[in-house]
């Protein structure tokens, strides 16, 4: 079999980089299950990928939820064997007005929600000798900003996981990689934007300029620039325990 004919799933596949990363998938000639809360965004996100697709809501903050979501896959078309943990949200904050419901809401999320998914991939893949986990992190994941302590934490935590799993899993024919995005135009810039204006009183406008203006390349990533970089991590058996930054040159690693 080649990447192409693969079983994939995608979380947070209901829009922003998510959906980018399932229609690339679909396109490429995976099969590709969709996973969030929203159904209605899973809908429009299976409506955008030309392949076939399978949709399953959950919340993946329910301990139950990857059991279940990778449950639902396995009785319609197998084991999943391209996993794409993507699905997270960001928190803006000072440290000392970051609540303990925010710090866990963060990892619980962020981090603790890949290692569910990862760790309910792994007997499959490891069973089958063939297996891709790519986790979106964030270059949050690999340097420190003000205001992000809990985000921060939760990614710097997940490229942990991603880096340890790839050891450990290196001679099963698994590979483990993290993609870290800078700013990508997606709905969660789009909230980071109204918070940014909220507080500073800019307008929407150049509250986007100041963050496009934050990455070298003068503009925020595409979804497609990750999906991109996610669909390298599929097809490159070669490289695994890896932070792909895709930032615009903001971190040089
Ligand atoms: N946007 C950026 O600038 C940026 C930069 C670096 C890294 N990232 C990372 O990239 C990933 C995707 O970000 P994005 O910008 O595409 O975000 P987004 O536009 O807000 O989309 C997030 C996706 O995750 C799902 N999701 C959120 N909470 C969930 C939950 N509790 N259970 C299941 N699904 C949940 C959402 O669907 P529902 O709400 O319907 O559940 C949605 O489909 C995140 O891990 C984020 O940290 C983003």
């Amino acid at each position: 079999m080649t990447a192409e004919d693969r079983i994939a799933l995608v979380t947070g596949a209901g829009r922003g980089i998510g959906r980018a990363v399932a229609a690339r998938l679909s396109a490429e000639g995976l099969r590709v299950a969709l996973t969030a809360r929203s159904a209605g965004e899973l809908a429009e996100t299976a409506a955008s990928c030309p392949g076939p697709t399978l949709t399953v809501t959950a919340d993946l903050t329910d301990p139950a939820a990857a059991d279940r979501i990778f449950g639902a896959v396995e009785a319609e078309w197998g084991p999943v064997e391209v996993l794409v943990a993507n699905a997270g949200s960001g928190h803006s904050a000072r440290v000392d007005r970051t609540s303990d419901e925010d710090w866990q809401r963060m990892l619980d999320l962020n981090l603790t929600a890949p290692f569910r998914c990862i760790r309910r991939a792994v007997p499959a893949m490891r069973a089958s000798r063939y297996g891709r986990v790519v986790v979106v992190a964030s270059n949050a994941a690999r340097v420190g900003e003000p205001y992000i302590a809990a985000y921060a934490a939760s990614k710097h935590g997940v490229l942990g996981l991603v880096r340890s799993v790839a050891a450990e899993v290196a001679t099963c024919g698994i590979t483990v990689n993290a993609v870290c995005p800078g700013y990508v135009d997606t709905p969660m810039t789009d909230r980071t934007v109204e918070a940014i204006a909220a507080v500073s009183g800019r307008t929407d406008e150049q509250a986007r300029a100041a963050l496009a203006a934050k990455q070298p390349i003068g503009r925020l990533i595409s979804t497609a620039e990750v999906a991109e970089s996610v669909w390298f991590c599929v097809l490159n058996g070669g490289m695994s325990g890896q932070g792909i930054t895709v930032d615009g040159g903001t971190v040089q690693a």
